[in-house]
């Protein structure tokens, strides 16, 4: 039987999650795949904390690049996080053969040209499913179960930390500070908790996802991004009353004449199932020219649902050797789907990526007027003089002593840069209250 040793660096949620998942399931593994995998070694940045798993068998390791280079280590585990020493810890991981499984997003959007053409040219697998949407084995589903496909939209809920968040303000009716404490604790955050409320952490996966589907090269740089920070309860309520759900989507569609790579809070219709996806949940629609929508469900972060990934990964290599010569590093890349096949024949296509004036989306937006005879007329003009048809419009009733209303308009589908248009003609008028809000309604179909 072979025998997989694994060093795991990082003994955070994730590690910690891998080390039980592997304690747990060995033996089935071995009666029902015939594969013996182990965890050998593992560092973390204070070895003398307490952690949330049984570490007596295993031999700890201050350097983790000393770990990369231990002679009891066949794949290298990376679950630390962060782009710098990570970076350097695949490289040499690369560097002496050994492959690497990864849960680290911001490593693969950032880096992953660079370390993918390393590990093409020393033949050896990295593999990064825990990176998109934690437990939902999205990057399999992409390059493997719908490889025949046309990919011609991904958009999800990939971020559970602001799905948590956003699901706990509207139905517990908690506030944001308190929803991400709570994400927080429960380990679902980024270290850096920015990176989950502003859309970062999603736009490294809607990179990943986007490069593995289109076959783009990961243009982290280039996404749209807007995080959740500026919603307010009134548009998530006002929003309902139109049959709408707000969820914060990483969008990557593709034309004939370039790609949308965008992230941000979208009205979802309630009749789709995305606008049910609730807590730490995500889920993913792929459609392909064959097969259509399809839609991938499952906890996006924590600690077991992401270890689930990341041993899938292991198991995967532990298996390919297993199928060759007994030795992981030696089977070629090609054999390792979840490398973006672009990067393995310079077949990256340079399709445009689009800037956000020419997104074509419909519109929801909240404009606060001071209530006067004629300012509806006002309001709908300026959408008439840009040829933009409204969907639905309700004004809102105004708060006792107060001369403001909010007025919802929802338009059908334009071209950002018309909208924008009137929402700087709007801007002008003396009765407008406040800044407008403006927020992207997408019917997924
Ligand atoms: P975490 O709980 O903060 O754990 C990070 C671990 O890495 C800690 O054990 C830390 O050691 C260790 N570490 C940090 N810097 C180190 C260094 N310089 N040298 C050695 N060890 C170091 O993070 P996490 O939530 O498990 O996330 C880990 C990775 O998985 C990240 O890339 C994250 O984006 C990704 N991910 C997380 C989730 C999730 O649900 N949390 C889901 C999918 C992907 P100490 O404990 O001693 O500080
Ligand atoms: N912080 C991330 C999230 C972890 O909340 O989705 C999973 O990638």
């Amino acid at each position: 039987m072979n025998k997989v040793r694994l060093g795991i660096i990082g003994l955070g949620t994730v590690g910690a999650g891998a080390v039980n998942l592997v304690a747990r399931n060995q033996t089935d593994w071995k009666q029902r795949r015939g594969l013996d995998v182990s965890v050998t070694c593992a560092s973390a940045r204070d070895l003398s904390k307490p952690r949330d798993c049984d570490l007596s068998d295993i031999t700890l390791i201050e350097d983790p690049l000393a770990l990369v280079e231990s002679d009891q280590v066949d794949i290298v585990v990376e679950l630390m996080g962060g782009d710098d020493l990570a970076k350097r810890i695949v490289e040499r991981a690369i560097e002496l053969g050994k492959p690497v499984v990864t849960a680290n997003k911001a490593l693969i959007a950032l880096h992953g040209e660079q370390l993918f053409k390393c590990a093409v040219a020393g033949n050896v697998p990295v593999k990064f499913e825990a990176a998109v949407a934690g437990g939902i084995p999205i990057i399999k589903a992409i390059s493997e179960g719908l490889a025949s496909n046309q990919i011609k939209m991904v958009a999800g809920i990939i971020n559970g930390t602001g799905n948590f968040i956003l699901s706990q303000m509207k139905e517990k009716n908690r506030s944001f500070k308190d929803a991400l404490q709570e994400a927080q604790d429960l380990g679902y955050a980024e270290a850096d908790p920015t990176f989950d409320v502003e859309g970062i952490d999603a736009a490294h996966k809607l990179a990943i996802l986007a490069s593995m589907a289109f076959g783009i090269p990961l243009r982290f740089d280039r996404i749209y991004t807007e995080g959740i920070t500026a919603l307010q309860s009134a548009d998530i309520g006002y929003a309902k009353e139109f049959g709408y759900r707000i969820k914060h989507l990483g969008i990557a569609k593709k034309m004939h004449d370039g790609v949308e790579l965008r992230v941000h809070p979208t009205l979802v219709p309630q009749k789709r199932l995305l606008a049910h996806v609730n807590g730490v949940m995500n889920a993913v629609l792929v459609k392909g020219d064959a097969v259509g929508n399809t839609l991938h469900y499952g906890a996006g972060a924590g600690a077991e649902p992401t270890a689930s990934a990341v041993i899938a990964d292991v198991l995967d290599l532990a298996r390919d050797a297993q199928m060759t010569d007994g030795h992981l590093g030696s089977h070629p890349v090609w054999n390792v789907p979840s490398v973006p096949l672009g990067f393995l024949n310079d077949g990256l296509s340079d399709l445009p990526i689009k800037g956000s004036d020419e997104f074509v989306s419909a519109y929801y937006l909240r404009v606060d007027v001071r209530d006067e005879v004629g300012v509806m007329s006002k309001l709908t003009t300026a959408f008439a003089n840009h040829g933009i048809s409204l969907e639905g419009i309700k004004q809102k009733e105004p708060n006792e002593g107060e001369d403001g209303v909010s007025v919802i308009l929802i338009t059908q589908r334009c071209v950002e840069k018309d909208l924008n248009a009137v929402v700087g003609e709007l801007s002008a008028l003396p009765q407008i209250q406040k800044e407008i809000m403006k927020i992207r309604v997408e019917y997924l179909d």
